[in-house]
């Protein structure tokens, strides 16, 4: 029997990076009592940037990691990852598996102007899914495709507030914003966390969406379980894992304030990952 079965087994959460954290915040306040392992590839992100082959590699490895410690269901907190690999995994690992694409849909539902500026890796901009979400939700509205190279490195290392990534957020805004878009979809899970920094470019009448809540609502769902209606305030453990450096994992995590993180080294993923047997 798999752990699937096992209410008390955790749910595996990975992103290249630091950038999940924005979804893994609204899985533990809508799941609480849940218990959540976090893998960040921080050794190798970004993945925006990479070949397909490199990102479908390391998802099968990290995703064979994450199911040897027995997770009952895999969350891919990364646009990236997802329209690279969601589908070798979803073969690969008979648990569920909950991927994202950029919040195009509602976008399109939200937005006046019918002009909607969607921040994605190039990757992403460039994947069948969102060519597939334009054509479904733009036929009235202009979707203003924007890749943000350099955005995900200035996350990693918290340079939030540094000018460097105010001039890149004003060069990937400007120009949808001067084109009239109201309404701004944010990704790539990176760049939820800088939020105050977009909407401070973008201003008070731009609305900011990205997914996180409705992949709360999605895991709820497929776990069978219920979903928090009022925010709890603790969840049942969360363990992080890095491929990059432990200490700065910590401080980052103490930056977002998280007291006493468990933060570990990623083990090496040489072992080849189990094939699923249905
Ligand atoms: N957080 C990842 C995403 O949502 C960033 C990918 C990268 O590392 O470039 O796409």
């Amino acid at each position: 029997m798999h752990s699937s079965l096992n209410f008390r087994a955790p749910i595996g959460v990975f992103d290249s990076g630091v950038g999940g954290l924005s979804v893994l915040r609204s899985l533990r306040l809508r799941l609480p009592g849940e218990r959540f392992i976090y893998v960040a590839d921080s050794g190798n992100a970004p993945y925006g940037d990479r070949d397909h082959r490199f990102v479908e590699t390391r998802a099968v490895d990290i995703a064979g990691f994450m199911w040897r410690c027995h997770s009952k269901a895999l969350v891919l907190a990364c646009n990236t990852v997802s329209v690279v690999a969601a589908r070798a995994l979803r073969t690969r690992f008979p648990v569920p598996i909950v991927a994202m694409e950029p919040a195009i849909k509602p976008a399109a539902l939200v937005t006046t102007s019918k002009k909607v500026l969607v921040l994605a890796t190039a990757t992403t901009i460039a994947s069948h899914a969102v060519e597939r979400l334009c054509r479904l939700y733009g036929s009235d509205v202009q979707m203003i495709l924007q890749p943000c190279p350099g955005l995900v490195e200035q996350v990693e290392t918290g340079a939030f507030n540094d000018t460097a990534t105010t001039v890149l957020l004003e060069r990937y805004l400007r120009p949808g914003l001067d084109a009239g878009a109201d309404t701004i979809v944010l990704g790539c899970t990176h760049y939820p966390l800088l939020r105050d920094q977009i909407a401070h470019i973008a201003g008070p009448h731009v609305t900011l969406i990205e997914p996180s809540e409705a992949v709360a609502r999605q895991l709820a769902h497929v776990l069978g379980i219920p979903l928090q209606t009022t925010l709890a305030a603790a969840d049942g453990g969360t363990v992080f894992y890095t491929s990059g450096s432990v200490t700065v994992m910590q401080r980052f995590l103490g930056s977002m304030g998280e007291t006493h993180p468990d933060v570990r080294a990623l083990p090496e993923l040489c072992e080849p990952p189990p094939l699923a047997d249905g």
